[in-house]
Formats: C-alpha cells, structure tokens, sequence
C-alpha cells in the first residue's frame, strides 16, 4: 500500500500493515503479533467463509489459481496502481502466491478477498476484485478494498460488488463499521462509496475516509 488509508490511519492513531496486495491501518499494538490481539485467534474461530453473494451483474466467488494472469495484469493497469497497492513484485508467480495465501489469510480472520464475475450463467471472466482486510475484530471494523478490471469499468461493476460484501459483512460479520480511503483525484472511487451508503468521515490532504455503519 502506498498512500490510500494512510490519513485515515493517522486520524484514527493506527498504523498502517502489509497484507500482500492491499494493506490497512491496525493498531499499534496489533503490529507485533495480529491474531493474538487481534481477539480472534485463528485456533478458536473457524476460517471466513466465502459468501454466496449474487446480484444483477455480478457473482462474487473466491480467487482460483486460474486467475493469476488476469491479477498479474490488474497489477499493471495504471488506474489501479494509481489508487490502490499493488506488490512492487507484479510477476504471474506472485499473483499465484497472493491467491495461495488468501486462504490463509481467511483461516486467520485477517482478510476476505473476492473476485466478481459476471452472473450470468456460463461467464467467468473476472470483472474485478472486492475485499475486506484488514479485519479488527477488537473494533469490529474492516477496511473495504475495490477494482474493476479496465475494459468492465462504467457499468456499475464496483457498486453492486461493493455493496453485495458490505452488506454481508455488516450482517453476517456482524462488523459495527466498514471503512474506505479514496483520494479526491478518484472521483469514481467515491462515486462507488457513495451509491453504496457509505458516508464522507474525514477529508485532509487529498485524502477522503468513507465509513458505512451496521
Ligand atoms: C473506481 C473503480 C473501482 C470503479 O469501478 P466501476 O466498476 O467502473 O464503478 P461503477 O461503474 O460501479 O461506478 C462508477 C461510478 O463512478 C462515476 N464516475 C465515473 N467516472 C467519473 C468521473 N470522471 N467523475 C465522477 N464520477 C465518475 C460513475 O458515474 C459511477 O457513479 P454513478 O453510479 O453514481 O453513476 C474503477 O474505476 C477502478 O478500478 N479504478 C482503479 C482502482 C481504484 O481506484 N480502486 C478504488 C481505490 S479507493
């Protein structure tokens, strides 16, 4: 993660955390050891599950190794290097290996990363990426992370995979807040946050934190 969270962080005295792709802000305290303070040890919660979430356009699924290429190439995509973190190590081998290790980080509560894929039957080209991470269990609180790949944008592709897993989240995580930094240069990415609900908490420096609450 470059930039995107970090004034939310520094608004709310957290510290930013690497979780492969995309990173948050955790507390402090969090930094040295998550899923002990995290209040939800791995060995007494059962892993996230992989919600069943379909809506007009899309289906969100879990990422398959077969989809490596197309994150490999999202990683390049100007846009989203722009707004979001992408891994400075962008090779098919690590988005393999960022695929692998979305298991674990869903056997460790600390993250639910999903791909949209068309919902019409016998589609699955990957449309975009949706994901909650990091998850502070302590605050009941997930920071929400979005792209939609280049050639899909413009079609309510975000919008509809946003809310689909913010309101799962809220519900079925039973999360008191969902949280969301855009940059005013991102227009769109607000645009997303705000037909999902989401409300303007804080803008500074360029920088807008987004909250939606249960
Ligand atoms: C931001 C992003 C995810 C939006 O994806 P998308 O599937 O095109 O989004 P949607 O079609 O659901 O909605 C786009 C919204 O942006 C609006 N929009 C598009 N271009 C815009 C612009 N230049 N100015 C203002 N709004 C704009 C659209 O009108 C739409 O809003 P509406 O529903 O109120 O009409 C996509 O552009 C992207 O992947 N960007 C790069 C990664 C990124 O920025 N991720 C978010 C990091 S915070």
């Amino acid at each position: 993660m470059t930039h995107e969270y970090v004034s939310y962080c520094l608004e709310s005295g957290l510290e930013r955390i690497d979780l492969g792709a995309r990173s948050g802000c955790v507390d402090l305290a969090m930094a040295g050891d998550r899923r002990a303070q995290n209040g939800d040890a791995p060995s007494r919660r059962p892993p996230l599950p992989v919600p069943d979430l379909v809506g007009e356009k899309v289906r969100l699924r879990a990422w398959t190794a077969d989809d490596a290429p197309v994150l490999a190439a999202a990683w390049t995509d100007p846009e989203i290097v722009s707004w979001t973190g992408v891994p400075a190590d962008r090779s098919l081998e690590a988005a393999e290996r960022w695929i692998a290790l979305e298991v674990e980080r869903r056997r460790d509560r600390l993250a639910l990363d999903l791909v949209a894929v068309p919902t019409r039957p016998g589609e699955d080209r990957v449309l975009g990426e949706v994901g909650l991470g990091p998850i502070q269990w302590d605050r009941r609180r997930a920071v929400v992370g979005y792209w939609t790949a280049a050639g899909e944008r413009g079609r309510g592709i975000a919008t509809e995979a946003v809310g689909l897993l913010s309101d799962w989240a809220l519900d079925a995580l039973a999360l008191d807040e969902l949280v969301a930094e855009t940059s005013v240069g991102n227009p769109p990415s607000a645009a997303v946050l705000r037909a999902v609900g989401f409300e303007l908490a804080v803008e500074r420096d360029n920088r807008q934190a987004w909250r939606l609450r249960a």
